[in-house]
């Protein structure tokens, strides 16, 4: 983004409350030019996540950026498996925003029941790498579904912020920008055998996380070149890496939680690039493919993934992703879509003039 052509930026995070969320706004915060106005939109479910998120950034300005131009905020409470939500938070944003310059699509749940103790430790024991990039001992539920009657992990982390996409550019929310950026937030975990053609609601799926983010890959890759063509918005995937999150600690107790530290930075001592452990580290592939990636020549169809040497250094790696299944999961998005504003047409009716 030519940073020095804009004089306000407005960029929403959604889920901004998790590790990685609050990093992408701090790090906006230290590295968006600082005679700049800059404008954060925060999300959450609940008023309280907002509020304590909100003082956090604004206290880590005051005591540590000292922004010199007007640094503002704003929240939007929205549930992305609940579809009218979606649409009401669209609905407040274009009352209140002339724009979004930057969209960082951040949220994400699981349907996690436990850890499988006895394989975690056998997992990590005979290949620690492997046992804590790729775990397999994360138990998930399988077959639940959101009051939507959607496969729940399938809505809140892909369709949802789909929907998210296509409600604001409805209301025209990146036609004011300069330089409009999506930014989806993947996972190394997103091999093509997570996903089953036949299961694309992940509602079968025993790793439904994990088929979540390979429909995020597909969906960019379906997408990213129309978005650009008809609405000059640059869309980007990246994945964080591995790094804390606060959304699991509740599985841990203080022994399981430094155990998990332990091997997170023995993994990266041993080589491993991904164990950023750090949300700032993770925050890195995001924050370069919305503030510097040059349009020209940084590829819209790889997937930007931030790393780490052994020394906790970022840099960033980028992966090819397959794209097999692209269109088959486009056709299925845009025939929920239009589902979707079939039956929503009624909730809201857009008094602007697009
Ligand atoms: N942690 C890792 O190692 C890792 C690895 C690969 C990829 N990632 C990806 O990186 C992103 C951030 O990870 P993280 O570990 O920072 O996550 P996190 O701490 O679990 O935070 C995710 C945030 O998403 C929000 N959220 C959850 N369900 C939602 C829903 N249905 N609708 C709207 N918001 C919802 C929550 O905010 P509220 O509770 O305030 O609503 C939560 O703070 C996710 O996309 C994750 O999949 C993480």
């Amino acid at each position: 983004m030519p940073l020095q052509d804009i004089n306000h930026l407005t960029a929403l995070i959604t889920g901004t409350s998790g590790n990685l969320g609050i990093n992408i706004a701090k790090r906006l915060i230290k590295e968006v030019p600082h005679d700049k106005k800059l404008t954060i939109i925060v999300t959450s479910r609940t008023l309280a996540n907002a509020n304590q998120t909100i003082q956090q950034l604004n206290s880590y300005n005051l005591e540590e950026v000292k922004r010199s131009a007007i640094l503002d905020f704003d929240y939007s409470l929205m549930d992305f498996t609940d579809m009218v939500s979606i649409l009401a938070a669209v609905y407040e944003l274009q009352k209140n925003h002339k724009c979004i310059d930057l969209l960082y699509l951040n949220a994400a749940q699981g349907v996690y029941k436990g850890i499988d103790w006895w394989g975690a430790t056998v997992e990590c024991c005979t290949n620690p790498i492997k046992g804590v990039t790729y775990p397999t001992y994360k138990i998930q539920e399988v077959g639940v579904k959101s009051k939507d009657d959607l496969g729940l992990v399938f809505q809140a982390n892909v369709f949802g912020p789909y929907y998210f996409i296509h409600k604001l550019i409805q209301y025209n929310m990146f036609g004011n920008s300069k330089d409009p950026r999506i930014i989806w937030i993947s996972s190394v975990m997103s091999k093509p055998s997570y996903l089953s053609m036949d299961d694309l609601e992940l509602l079968k799926s025993n790793e439904s996380y994990e088929g979540s983010k390979r429909l995020i890959d597909l969906i960019h890759l379906a997408t990213y070149k129309q978005l650009s063509q008809k609405y000059h918005i640059k869309q980007y995937l990246t994945h964080p890496g591995i790094v804390t999150s606060f959304s699991f600690f509740k599985f841990l107790n203080p022994i399981t939680y430094y155990g998990m530290l332990f091997l997170f930075y023995l993994a990266r001592l041993l080589g491993s690039p991904w164990h950023n452990i750090h949300g700032w580290i993770a925050a890195n592939a995001p924050i370069y493919v919305s503030l510097y990636a040059d349009q020209e020549f940084d590829k819209q169809n790889v997937k930007y993934g931030s790393a780490s040497r052994w020394n906790g250094k970022e840099y960033l790696k980028t992966d090819e992703v397959d794209s097999t299944g692209e269109n088959d999961v486009l056709t299925f998005f845009q025939s929920l879509t239009k589902q979707w504003d079939e039956k929503l047409k009624n909730q809201i009716v857009n008094t602007r003039t697009l």
